[in-house]
Formats: C-alpha cells, structure tokens, sequence
C-alpha cells in the first residue's frame, strides 16, 4: 500500500482509505441497506491487514451509529489508524454559541469513537461567513488540547477553503471527484498549489461506476436510500452510457472498481480516495486499486469522455455527490 502525506500535518495516509458511511446501515434514517455491525467490524479491523489505515466517518452519519462503530473496532487498535470524523458547521440551535457548539460535538465523537483524540476533524459542509472566525478559534483551541490533530473542510468552493486558510491552519479538504464528476478539479488545483492534504469522497458515484448496475438495478435493494434516485429515466440512461467504461477491465488487468479507484488517484492533488465498502470482499478489492496499473492517457481521456456523456446529475444542483 502506498502511503501519502496529508499536506503540512505529517500524518501519513494509505492512499486508499474506507469510507464508514454506509456502516450507519438503517440508523438514524441514513439507508444503506445490507448492512451487518459485526461485519463492519470485522471490515475496519481487516484494513490494517490490507495496509488501509484511514477510516472516513462523520458525526451524522446514522446519528452517530458510524462512529459507534468505529469505536467498538478500534479497541486495543486506535493508534493503528487514523480517524477523520465531521461536524456540521452550525447548531440547530441558534442560540447555543458556535464556539461551544464545536467543542460539545468534538467530545460526543470521542465517546462515540472510544478514544481520546480525532486524527482529521473536519467541517461537514460551508460554514457562514459571519461565523468563520469563531469556529476557526474553536478548532485551533481543541488542536491546541490535543483533542483532535488537524482540522478541514468538506467543501468544492476554493473561496471557502481560502476564507478559513486566512484565519487559522487549514490542513485539508475532503472533495467529491470521479469519472463522472469532474466538479472537484478546481479543489484540486487550489490543494495542490497550497499544500492541503485532499480525501476524495463518493469515487464510485455511489455504487454506480462498480459496474454492477450498468445493466440493472434489480440488485439494489428497494429499502437502500440510493434506489429512488437511481429508478429514474436520466439515471439509467447514464447507467446505460457507462456501461461503455467496461473497456478500462478488458483483459483482467484491474477491475471496473479499481479502475474507477485508479482513475482518482492518478489525478495531481489528490492524497487518498475514501470509497464505501460494505465488507470484506469489498475493502480487498478497493485496496487493491493500489497494486493495479494506472489508466493510460487514452484511457483516461475515453473515460472522461464517457463520464461527461453520461451527465451524471452533479453539485450544486445534487448534494449526493
Ligand atoms: N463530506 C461529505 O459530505 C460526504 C458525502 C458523501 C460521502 N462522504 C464520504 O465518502 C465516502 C465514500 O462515498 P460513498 O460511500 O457515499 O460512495 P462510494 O464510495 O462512491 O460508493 C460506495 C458504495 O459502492 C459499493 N461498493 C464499494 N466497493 C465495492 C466493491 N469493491 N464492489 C462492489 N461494490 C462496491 C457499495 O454499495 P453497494 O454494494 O450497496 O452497491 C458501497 O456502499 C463515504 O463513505 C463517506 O465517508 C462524505
């Protein structure tokens, strides 16, 4: 597994983490069907085998089922992995002080995460502006008592990322970028040019570039949050589009999946992709996106070129990407 720095933090980050989204199975209305909490476990643990050590989670993610998760995997194991949980950046309750708000929801992820510090804590979405100096003081405050390492953003707008920079130290963004969405780019370049450490969410469009529904949607459960999006004409149109991608796995050099994963982390800026994985099988396939030879540049330019026809719905007019 290739390690890569997180930009000025010095944590070092396989370049294929695991996206902990889909491990908040039904809880909390967050959907992911044909999930079973002992085989996340088993997922999380078996990624320090596979050289995985970064886990991608949030504090909303099934209400906090994720990091519970995480928390009952990582006992006698936390300083094996690093831990990048969210925060939204607002309360729902306007009266409550941003300042506190921060601090309050740093210390229920560490009860929930059982343990006493956060690797990577990042805001889950844009902050207003009024209240960026406060909650930047509030994160420079908790990297001060060692409660969390670093702090980030979840965001495409350079304009946010810059915003923050000016007041305090910034260390990463975390982007939505893919074959099909090339909406993160402009995050790419302003992290390559400012040394900020990226981690590169929804890879495989939610389960769409796994090629597995190319051809059908019979093999998404009806209960999982992702099929009244997908059962619909533009989705499986593009579906249908992107089944052309199936060139990138001729000839068992990689799979679709560790093509999709290649294509990601072949892009200048990028520090590791965070694909979901539901299991073991899963996580082995995704990590060995590490191993497979990379897209070459023809290959790169027709899948674009497949991913642009296909016209994925894409930010800002979706927020699943
Ligand atoms: N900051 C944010 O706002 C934000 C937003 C979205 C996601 N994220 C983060 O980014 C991570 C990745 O995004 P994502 O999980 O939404 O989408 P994704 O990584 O694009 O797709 C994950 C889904 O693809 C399928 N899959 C994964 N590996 C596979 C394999 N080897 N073979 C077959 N199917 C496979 C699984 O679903 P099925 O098997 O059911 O198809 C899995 O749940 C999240 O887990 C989360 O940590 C952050």
């Amino acid at each position: 597994m290739e390690y890569r720095v997180l930009g000025k933090t010095g944590i070092e980050v396989s370049c294929v983490g695991l996206g902990c989204w889909p491990m908040a199975g039904m809880a909390g209305g967050a959907n992911w069907s044909g999930i079973d909490d002992e085989e996340s476990i088993a997922t999380i643990q078996h990624a320090e085998s596979l050289g995985i050590n970064l886990l991608d989670t949030a504090n909303g993610y099934g209400a906090g089922h994720s990091e519970r998760v995480i928390g009952r995997a990582l006992q006698g194991r936390r300083d094996r992995y690093v831990v990048a949980t969210k925060v939204a950046p607002r309360s729902d309750d306007p009266a409550e002080p941003v300042q506190q708000y921060i601090a309050r929801n740093c210390e229920d992820s560490l009860e929930r995460l059982q343990t006493d510090y956060i690797d990577i804590y990042q805001l889950h979405g844009e902050p207003d502006q009024a209240d960026m100096p406060a909650i930047v003081e509030a994160l420079t405050r908790l990297v001060e008592e060692g409660r969390i390492r670093c702090f980030g953003i979840s965001t495409y707008e350079t304009e946010i990322m810059q915003a923050l920079m000016s007041l305090g130290d910034l260390a990463m963004a975390q982007i939505g970028y893919s074959i099909v969405n090339p909406v993160g780019q402009a995050g790419l370049r302003f992290a390559t040019e400012q040394n900020l450490g990226t981690l590169i969410r929804v890879p495989l469009a939610q389960g769409a570039l796994t090629g597995k529904y190319f051809d059908s949607l019979s093999r998404l459960d009806k209960a999982d949050r992702r099929h009244e999006r997908f059962d619909n004409p533009r989705i499986q149109a593009a579906l249908r589009k992107l089944s052309e991608l199936a060139f990138l796995a001729e000839g068992g050099k990689r799979t679709m999946v560790q093509a999709a994963l290649r294509f990601v982390l072949d892009t200048p800026g990028v520090t590791s992709v965070i694909p979901g994985a539901k299991d073991r099988a899963q996580l082995e396939e995704n990590a060995g996106a590490d191993r497979v030879s990379p897209l070459t540049a023809d290959e790169r330019s027709r899948a674009l070129a497949i991913g642009e026809e296909a016209n994925w719905p894409l930010p800002p007019y979706t927020n699943w990407t």
